[in-house]
């Protein structure tokens, strides 16, 4: 039997992406989720526990009934512009939540811990690449409380022995090509899923937030990584742990920025849609450009993205889209 594998947050978009490549390479993961954002028909064929962060009753049952050899934590609340509007929910659910999820795992004795952190704890960049040692100054609740964490897990490496890695990714796009599983977030706030649900007609029109940044065509400029790529990042950082004490971070990304109107019209080629759009007032929290240096991960970790092309991303979450199988468009 292969490794016991704790996957918060594993009915989410990322985490059922995650579990699938962990079920591939002979892993035995289970996933913990309240379904808030998730969809229980994204976890197929493994345990399904469903569970909030916030009940530390929920999660010692949880370690009682399982010995877990790492945790990966996705869940979380994500929405930048929800965080500016209703901080106490967001620090309460990605700091309290994760909080208790570390003591759960520290009683239990469980001391390997996969974060997922972000481009957000940025902030506005100083540099064009953002490297990991840029300065973090997050500009959003959202960003504060990611970066909170990663002290956190500094901390908890020097006084506990709690071993992390801390992955920043930037911006998760795309979908599995088995066509079971993909990205169905209600409310959706990500640009690549709604440029598709608007060549869908699913949506009126995309709605770009500001073309007044200091970017070349003066919309923000972000970089794409397919989900798949971010998934292969976490196995690779179970290896990493096995050596070495402390907490890690890198950064996932392809190191390619491309404005929203460029990813409107990638998008266009790729779907043959004259995708209607509309420039709507700037987005509260939204930083001009994110764009990383993944040197480190690339050469420490030995990881490869398969999918760095644009269009080949936006391929895949289109195949997706056209047919989901769960979530608010899938017509279930
Ligand atoms: N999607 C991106 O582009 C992106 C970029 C940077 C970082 N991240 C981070 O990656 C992680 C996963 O993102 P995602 O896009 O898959 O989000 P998601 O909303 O699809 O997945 C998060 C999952 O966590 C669950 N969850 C949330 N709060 C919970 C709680 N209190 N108890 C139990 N379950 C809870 C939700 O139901 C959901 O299934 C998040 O931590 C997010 O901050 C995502």
């Amino acid at each position: 039997m292969g490794k016991k594998v704790l996957v918060c947050g594993g009915a989410g978009y990322i985490g059922s992406h995650m579990v699938r490549q962990l079920v591939e390479s002979g892993f035995e993961p289970i996933v913990f989720d309240n379904l808030s954002q998730g969809h229980a028909a994204a976890v197929t064929g493994v345990p399904l526990v469903r569970g909030d962060l916030l009940d530390p009753a929920a999660l010692a049952e949880l370690f009682a009934a399982h010995a877990f050899d790492a945790v990966y934590h996705f869940a979380a609340l994500i929405a930048v512009g929800e965080s500016v509007i209703a901080p106490d929910i967001y620090y309460r659910n990605n700091v309290v939540g994760a909080l208790n999820l570390l003591d759960a795992m520290r009683t239990a004795g469980v001391d390997r811990f996969v974060f997922s952190s972000t481009a957000a704890v940025y902030g506005n960049p100083e540099t064009e690449l953002i490297a990991e040692t840029h300065p973090q100054t997050p500009i959003n609740p959202y960003g504060r409380s990611k970066r909170m964490m990663e002290q956190v897990l500094e901390d908890y490496g020097r006084a506990f022995g709690i071993r992390s890695v801390i992955f920043r990714y930037f911006n998760a796009a795309g979908a599995d090509p088995s066509g079971e599983i993909g990205e169905a977030h209600d409310p959706e706030t990500h640009l690549v899923p709604n440029v598709l649900l608007a060549a869908l007609g699913a949506r009126e029109g995309l709605d770009i937030f500001g073309d007044d940044y200091d970017t070349r065509d003066g919309t923000c400029v972000r970089d794409y990584i397919h989900v798949n790529d971010i998934a292969s990042a976490h196995l690779a950082a179970l290896d990493w742990m096995e050596t070495r004490d402390g907490s890690h971070v890198f950064n996932l990304g392809n190191g390619n920025g491309f404005t929203n109107r460029e990813v409107l019209e990638a998008a266009r080629r790729v779907t043959g849609i004259d995708i209607p759009y509309r420039i709507g007032p700037r987005r509260d929290g939204d930083a001009a450009t994110l764009v990383a240096d993944s040197t480190r991960a690339k050469t420490l970790l030995g990881w490869t993205p398969k999918t760095p092309e644009i269009e080949a991303i936006i391929e895949s979450a289109w195949a997706w889209h056209r047919a989901p199988k769960y979530g608010p468009f899938s017509g279930a």
